[in-house]
């Protein structure tokens, strides 16, 4: 093994980047060997230094261009999220000649083209398997598929939404549902972007543009609000031995790909009716595969570190 450690630096340090602090505390030997070279967890820039953290004791500061200027750091991993001030961030590290890991699937889905092109041009590696479905590996899955000619592709890829749907099944209201989920860590900083279908939107589009090869903005998304389903929707679907489910789904027409968010009704024992909280559930149909499906925890934080971790690891085995 290489003796020189690799260092990584930490844009966030909420829920997510304390994870990855954690984890680098936690189990630095198995992400080492994973790596083939020591890596080493240097700083994080967050907003409040004083604010306590459960963060594994990374260095703090307030400064994020003491992140992006530190010649020990070569792998930057933006946990801020939304798109100001990520994105500013994530070019001015490219620039440094950082490598970029984001678990930020706005800014990805938003500014897919510019953010590769930056990536190209500064030759260093743009990686975000953190921001589809968090541990479940369904952007390198997506990345192997390069031949197929997609069909369909549907998804459960907001934990948010699946767990507000199934506690509302057990006669929970619409708010109660959601604060539980903003109390487990599921929910974004801003719960109207999962209620209100963003962030599904966001992810579908980043998942159609992988498989397509090319940009499908997040505004091509039909979006329809988890808010316009009823506790009287939700019962008539039990009845019939169905659950609502907030579906994202793309439709790869021989013209055009149609690509929709929202509440639709799916069967109770299918992989989407049995999922109850963070769950994803991926099922892409194509010529030369007619069926794949993937499924896992895709929200909280230590899933969504297990992704962001493994880009790291790979990042540092490509610089061995
Ligand atoms: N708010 C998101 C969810 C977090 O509920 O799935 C993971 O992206």
């Amino acid at each position: 093994m290489s003796a020189k450690p690799l260092g990584v630096g930490l844009l966030g340090l909420g829920t997510v980047g304390s994870a990855v602090g954690r984890a680098f505390a936690d189990r630095s030997r198995r992400i080492d060997a994973a790596a083939g070279r020591p890596l080493k967890l240097v700083a994080a820039a967050v907003r409040d230094p004083k604010r306590a953290r459960e963060a594994g004791e990374v260095p703090v500061t307030a400064d994020a261009f003491a992140i992006l200027d530190d010649p020990e750091i070569a792998i930057v991993v933006e946990v801020i999220g939304g798109t100001r001030p990520a994105h500013d961030l994530v070019l001015a590290a490219f620039e440094r000649g950082k490598h970029v890991v984001t678990a930020n699937k706005e800014l990805v889905a938003k500014e897919w083209n510019g953010l590769h092109e930056a990536a190209r041009l500064a030759r260093r590696e743009l990686r975000f398997e953190a921001a589809v479905a968090a541990a479940v590996p369904v952007v390198a899955g997506f990345r192997g598929l390069g031949a197929v000619r997609p069909r369909v592709l549907r998804g459960l890829l907001n934990g948010t939404t699946t767990y507000i749907c199934s506690r509302m099944e057990t006669g929970k209201s619409f708010d109660e549902a959601l604060a539980e989920a903003m109390a487990a860590g599921y929910a974004e900083a801003d719960p109207t972007n999962d209620v209100d279908g963003h962030d599904a939107a966001y992810k579908l589009a980043i998942l159609v543009s992988l498989l397509e090869g090319r940009h499908f903005h997040p505004d091509n998304v039909r979006r329809t609000s988890l808010r316009s389903a009823t506790a009287a929707e939700v019962d008539g679907a039990a009845s019939r031995g169905r659950k609502i489910r907030y579906l994202a789904v793309a439709d790869f027409g021989e013209k055009a790909t149609k690509a929709r968010v929202g509440p639709e009704e799916v069967a109770a024992g299918s992989l989407e009716g049995q999922a109850t909280g963070p769950t994803n559930v991926v099922t892409l149909e194509s010529d030369l595969a007619p069926h794949l499906v993937w499924s896992g925890p895709g929200a909280g934080g230590d899933a969504t570190a297990s992704a962001i971790l493994g880009d790291v690891i790979q990042i540092a085995r490509a610089a061995r």
